[in-house]
């Protein structure tokens, strides 16, 4: 019980006192409170109950106006001290639910890595394509370099300067499909002859692969859409010969070393001679199958020397160059090569039948 007559002092002193315990009650709740709380929102809710500008112990500093000067900076110690554990046990525990948080999640994403891998299925190149970039190899390794040519041509470049003008009957035997009076889609890659003789001066050497187009019926051996590479040589003193050496030696990298090749006497407006080769059948070696109608050769390019009139269309002399030329069609090639008995399943992009080459 308080005496007036004991004085303020003593009346500091309990004051003291109960702001002594106040601030041992708060330390031990605070620290009780961290030492439970679970997840480190909770602990940042703690620090601003207690350590906040309108926390708790916050609350206590602001009572200090009623304490002596000579009891201030002892209270003011203690308080301080109650503040420095506090913020120490603060960290200390954030840092602990912060590595028991990423623990947690670590186990929870735990790989096992001793799992067999989920397999991506992987594509290949369609069998046409892998063809084109073999014979693309063979020709490139003697010396020939690739050019393109568009698919959409003029009159001009597909046909006139081939030597076939207008009501030629050679253009009867490429039903053409035309877009305009004078454009066309190229009815063959022999256009790359043309084009590569107006922009190159010889020696040439080049063939031209790609897609061509006729207005065909389909069925088992045509397509309106098919492919062709187109191959140009011109030099000084290119003979026959060449043309011979070059296609033998094409034909036995592609069908292999015992493949027999034939040249027949043909006929096509821009080469004098001309010829159709065959090879012996792949399939029979020579027999006679299915494949070869009971043949046992398969037709699979023409060529020829090209004619004098077409390279004097191109501004080449031909008194003192001469050149040979040939076609071969890809997709008979494709479709001897691996067996396939009908030329529409290399367009039908069925992923049945694509995936077996
Ligand atoms: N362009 C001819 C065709 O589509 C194939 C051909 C024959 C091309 C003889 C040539 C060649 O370069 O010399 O039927």
């Amino acid at each position: 019980m308080l005496r007036p007559s004991c004085g303020a002092e003593f009346i500091f002193f309990l004051e003291e006192k109960t702001m002594k315990e106040q601030l041992e009650q708060i330390r031990a709740a605070a620290k009780s409170a961290l030492n439970h709380a679970g997840i480190e929102q909770e602990i940042e809710d703690l620090r601003v109950k207690y350590l906040g500008k309108k926390g708790e112990l916050t609350a206590i500093l602001k009572q200090m106006g009623s304490l002596s000067a000579e009891e201030r900076p002892a209270m003011g110690q203690l308080v301080n001290d109650a503040k420095q554990e506090l913020e120490a046990l603060i960290a200390t525990r954030k840092k602990d639910l912060k590595a028991a948080a990423t623990e947690l999640k670590l186990k929870a994403e735990r790989i096992d890595i001793t799992l067999p891998a989920k397999m991506r299925k992987q594509g290949h190149l369609h069998p046409l394509t892998g063809v084109t970039n073999d014979m693309i190899d063979i020709f490139r390794s003697m010396g020939f370099d690739v050019v393109d040519g568009p698919e959409v041509e003029t009159d001009h470049y597909n046909f006139e300067c081939l030597n076939v003008p207008a009501d030629h009957p050679a253009r009867d035997m490429q039903d053409t499909f035309y877009l305009a009076e004078n454009l066309l889609l190229r009815t063959q890659t022999s256009a790359a002859q043309i084009r590569t003789m107006e922009t190159r001066k010889p020696p040439i050497r080049v063939v031209c692969p790609g897609r061509v187009f006729r207005a065909d019926e389909v069925d088992a051996t045509h397509s309106p859409v098919f492919h062709q590479m187109e191959g140009l040589v011109v030099d000084k003193g290119i003979t026959m010969c060449d043309l011979k050496g070059v296609l033998e030696q094409f034909a036995h990298e592609i069908y292999g070393p015992e493949t027999k090749v034939k040249f027949r006497p043909s006929f096509f407006p821009f080469t004098e001679p001309s010829v159709e080769v065959d090879v012996t059948c792949s399939e029979c070696g020579g027999s006679g199958c299915r494949i070869c109608k009971g043949s046992g050769w398969i037709e699979i390019l023409g060529a020829g020397m090209v004619h004098p009139r077409v390279l004097e269309s191109c501004g080449i002399d031909p008194t003192v160059y001469s050149g040979f030329a040939f076609g071969i069609g890809l997709d008979r090639l494709t479709t001897t090569r691996h067996k396939i008995s009908d030329i529409r399943s290399l367009f039908e992009n069925d992923q049945r039948f694509l995936e077996q080459f």
